[in-house]
């Protein structure tokens, strides 16, 4: 994979977060109030990595053929076949349009009629002998049920991507767990801003009363291994058996899940996965501005768990403490006298994270050497 072209910051604005830990500060207030720096992330970090759709098996469901998304800043058509640029081999026009599904065994263009078959060969071009043109494949795999597309075409593969991390969440198996509930969030902050705070608890115990109440805010560990991730792990108190409001678990233990700890990784660009003893919980992140964030949260529980309320309840209501925390930030960035500030000790994980995206910024894919 070559180096990307730098993002519209200059190396002045990003000397800062390169500086080691310790002499480091945060980005600077355009990596998350600019539309110019968001369009490069939608390109690079989001089409030209590897971006989480979702879980593979809701993707298609029953008789659905075609779904039409946008990758970053790139429209994808998945089939059962696979995934395929969603751009018209004739003049470009998007052969479903975004959101949309389909159950039609045919691709067909709505604007001149070309069509394609579900595997991106070319069927006709109605009214000439073109023949060959078919749309470009895409790279897709499926990691521990969710699915990842890479929309530019041209990322390393997702294993060096994932790197240690598919040891770290296998023993959950979550492939095996199924959707409990899912929260639709619509947040007034840039992404990066959300995936900060979820770095770090330096800001739980002004905030997060009931998570400190079951976990200790300044207990676990960062990892430091391969892959285009961040992450650690929580401890829990002596009389919590999960997160909860009680500290009791209303479900069933994961087999395989470690019992006293908490695990929380961020996949990049958008996938934030936490380990529980007895759910595994998601964010999706997806831009929708600057300054907006669509969040997709999910629970997913063993099989047999009929009711994960206790689990619900409990991330619901830290989910819009932080979501509130991060609309401050915000509006904060958007102030003249924002400075970026440097880190405590506690944020190592934050600047692991502000150094990577950094260095994208800089022409530096993540994970390049892998
Ligand atoms: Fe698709 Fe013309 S742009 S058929």
């Amino acid at each position: 994979m070559r180096a990307w072209p730098p993002a519209p910051l200059t190396e002045a604005e990003l000397e800062g977060a390169l500086r080691p830990f310790g002499a480091a500060t945060m980005l600077p207030a355009t990596a998350y109030t600019s539309g110019e720096v968001l369009a490069w992330e939608r390109r690079h970090l989001f089409a030209g990595t590897w971006s989480c759709l979702g879980r593979a098996d809701e993707l298609l469901p029953g008789g659905v053929t075609q779904r039409a998304v946008t990758v970053g800043d790139v429209p994808v058509l998945l089939t059962p076949e696979g995934a395929f640029a969603n751009t018209c081999r004739h003049r470009g026009h998007e052969l479903l349009a975004e959101g949309c599904t389909s159950a039609r065994d045919l691709v067909v263009c709505p604007y001149h009629a070309w069509a394609y078959r579900l595997d991106g060969t070319m069927r006709a071009a109605p009214g000439s002998a073109i023949r060959g043109l078919g749309l470009p494949a895409l790279p897709l795999t499926v990691w521990h049920g969710w699915a990842f597309v890479n929309a530019t075409g041209d990322a390393p593969p997702f294993a060096g991507h994932a790197g240690a991390l598919t040891a770290l969440v296998g023993p959950y198996a979550p492939e095996r767990l199924t959707l409990a509930a899912r929260h639709e969030y619509d947040v007034r902050a840039n992404w990066k801003v959300i995936v900060e705070n979820y770095h770090e608890c330096y800001h739980c115990p002004l905030i997060h009363p009931e998570l400190c109440a079951v976990s200790p805010p300044s207990s676990g560990d960062n990892y430091e291994l391969p892959g285009a991730w961040v992450g650690g792990s929580m401890d829990l108190r002596e009389h919590a058996e999960t997160m909860s409001l009680d500290g009791r678990s209303g479900g069933a233990f994961i087999p395989g899940a470690e019992r006293r700890r908490v695990h929380y990784f961020g996949l990049l660009p958008d996938l934030l996965i936490s380990l529980h003893p007895d759910y595994v919980m998601t964010h999706r992140l997806r831009p929708l501005a600057p300054g907006r964030t669509g969040i997709e949260c999910s629970w997913y529980v063993p099989a047999g768990v009929t009711d994960a309320g206790y689990a619900v309840e409990f991330w619901d209501r830290t989910n819009r403490q932080d979501w509130a925390a991060c609309a401050s930030v915000q509006r904060g960035l958007a102030s003249p006298h924002f400075r970026p500030g440097p880190f405590t000790p506690g944020e190592d994980a934050v600047h692991r994270w502000v150094r990577t995206v950094a260095l994208a910024y800089r022409g530096e894919p993540p994970v390049s050497g892998a």
